[in-house]
């Protein structure tokens, strides 16, 4: 049976920005209530005031840092007693290491900031979401990955362990609620031209952004998952950009 998104209550986290804020627009036009999820309450208020000049009364701001259990907990228990219920859940937040390092230069606050953000986001805000689906045997699950989750690099190392890890709780979770109304998925891009690339400390050209895949083409995959008919599952999406050649 073909997915009715219209009415739904989608939780996105990494709302604010990027392809957060590309999945959040293509839900808004689907008709779905977008409770916004991201640290920055500036920003959230400001996408949240643009988005309901087109779609009034249809996204909310929830501030949160969810490298935090307890915030995780609050946000989402907080959202659920907002709307009553919660349909879908985009776990989206993350960051990536400023520059390509040696493992020994790796410092533990960076490795904490990468792994705590990348990985306890999925971890807690989808173990606290879970009840409400279960309540109604339906939800969708879609957690937004990397290429780094299959293909660990030197210098990359604290990004990929965060997204292996997120790739393992995805993985996971598609075992234990295969059969059921809760379907679980993910994406996984490789370089994607977004706010995250301007965090490095080595900077990246206007060229090679150009030539990355753009937000909206993951929120175009997104979409593409969440209507398939719920018999239909995907586990994961690999997409990278054409015209960048793979690393020999
Ligand atoms: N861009 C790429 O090339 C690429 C490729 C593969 C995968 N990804 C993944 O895609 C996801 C989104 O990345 P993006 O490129 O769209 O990055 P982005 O433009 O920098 O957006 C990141 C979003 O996450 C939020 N966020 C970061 N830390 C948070 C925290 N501790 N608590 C709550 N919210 C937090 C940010 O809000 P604040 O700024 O307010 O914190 C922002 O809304 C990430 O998981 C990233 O790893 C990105």
């Amino acid at each position: 049976m073909k997915i009715d998104l219209k009415g739904k209550v989608a939780v996105v986290t990494g709302a604010s920005k990027g392809i957060g804020l590309a999945i959040s627009q293509a839900l808004l036009e689907h008709g779905v209530t977008v409770a916004a999820v991201s640290r920055t309450s500036e920003d959230l208020q400001k996408i949240t005031h643009q988005q309901n000049e087109q779609f009034p009364g249809k996204m909310f701001a929830f501030p949160a840092s969810l490298e935090r259990e307890e915030e995780c907990i609050r946000v989402i228990s907080e959202i659920g007693n907002c709307f009553g219920q919660i349909d879908i859940l985009i776990n989206c937040a993350g960051v990536s290491q400023h520059s390509f390092m040696d493992l020994e230069q790796l410092h533990r606050e960076e490795f904490e900031r990468i792994l705590h953000t990348n990985l306890n986001s999925v971890l807690y805000c989808t173990r606290q979401t879970i009840p409400y689906m279960k309540q109604q045997n339906q939800g969708f699950i879609l957690n937004i990955l990397s290429t780094a989750a299959f293909q660990s690099s030197g210098g990359g190392i604290a990004y990929s362990a965060s997204k292996y890890a997120a790739r393992a709780v995805t993985e996971g979770l598609i075992e234990q609620y295969k059969g059921t109304g809760i379907r679980v998925t993910s994406i996984s891009p490789g370089p994607v031209n977004t706010n995250i690339w301007s965090h490095k400390t080595q900077p990246v050209s206007e060229e090679r952004k150009k030539k990355m895949l753009r937000p909206e083409d993951i929120a175009q995959i997104a979409m593409f998952l969440l209507q398939l008919d719920d018999n239909v599952h995907i586990g994961n999406i690999t997409v990278e950009p054409w015209f960048i050649p793979p690393k020999k």
